[in-house]
């Protein structure tokens, strides 16, 4: 039998099908361009799930905490993802309204991360985000309680069951606790792995109401 450390060593990392050079002298002006140019690239290639990023979150203790989310969007305010602010990550943002988010596209070999404040979007936002969600994600919206010990499956059917019935009677109903967010970031590095193995870096700051550029040492 192979021990761990054997086959991790096995394993190819920077192996894309699609890694191309990254030319940083033509660059957009924001990292929401940028980004956008690679996600639409991303897509064209198929790259799974180019939507799912990591978010990186403290808690009230200041220890790391992260997990996945899905982007929802992207514009001057940000960022854009969903979660209920009564789950840790929400408390966690309630508490230090600060993060950072992280993308890896292995099929381009490239990363975006992403640091800075997180702020609540408009109430109507949520509210619309809640809606577009199938009956069956909003009663688990409804049922709440994540990332609470669960002590039987049975509790979990019996809560969605509930919440499925009073959507039914009240179709209308809404989570006040399921939340819109943007990260704002502050800090926006795109990552690109070439064929060779050469690392390429850019990093966009935020300086006043511009973007200030620099390339980093990989
Ligand atoms: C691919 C993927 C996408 C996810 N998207 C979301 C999301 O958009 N919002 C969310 O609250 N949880 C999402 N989750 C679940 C979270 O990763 C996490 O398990 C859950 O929100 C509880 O996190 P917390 O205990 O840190 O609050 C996703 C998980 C995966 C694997």
């Amino acid at each position: 039998m192979m021990d761990m450390k054997t086959k991790l060593a096995q394993l190819q990392v920077l192996s894309g099908h699609a890694i191309s050079q990254f030319d940083t002298s033509d660059v957009p002006d924001t990292p929401q361009e940028l980004f956008g140019q690679w996600l639409d690239r991303a897509i064209a290639l198929d790259v799974a799930e180019p939507q799912v990023m990591t978010l990186s979150t403290i808690d009230a203790e200041g220890e790391p905490d992260a997990r996945m989310v899905v982007l929802l969007d992207v514009n001057e305010q940000g960022w854009h993802f969903a979660a209920s602010t009564l789950s840790p990550k929400g408390q966690q943002l309630g508490t230090t309204p600060r993060a950072a988010l992280t993308f890896y596209w292995p099929d381009l070999a490239q990363q975006v991360r992403l640091r800075g404040p997180v702020l609540p979007l408009a109430a109507e936002a949520s509210v619309a985000d809640f809606f577009r969600r199938p009956e069956r994600s909003r009663a688990a919206i409804l049922a709440g309680r994540q990332s609470e010990v669960l002590e039987t499956p049975e509790d979990l059917q019996l809560a969605l069951r509930w919440q499925l019935e009073r959507l039914s009677a009240e179709p209308s109903l809404i989570a006040p606790h399921w939340v819109l967010f943007a990260l704002a970031p502050k800090e926006a590095e795109f990552w690109q792995a070439d064929a060779g193995r050469h690392f390429t870096r850019l990093r966009y700051r935020r300086s006043g109401e511009q973007w200030e550029r620099n390339l980093l040492w990989p």
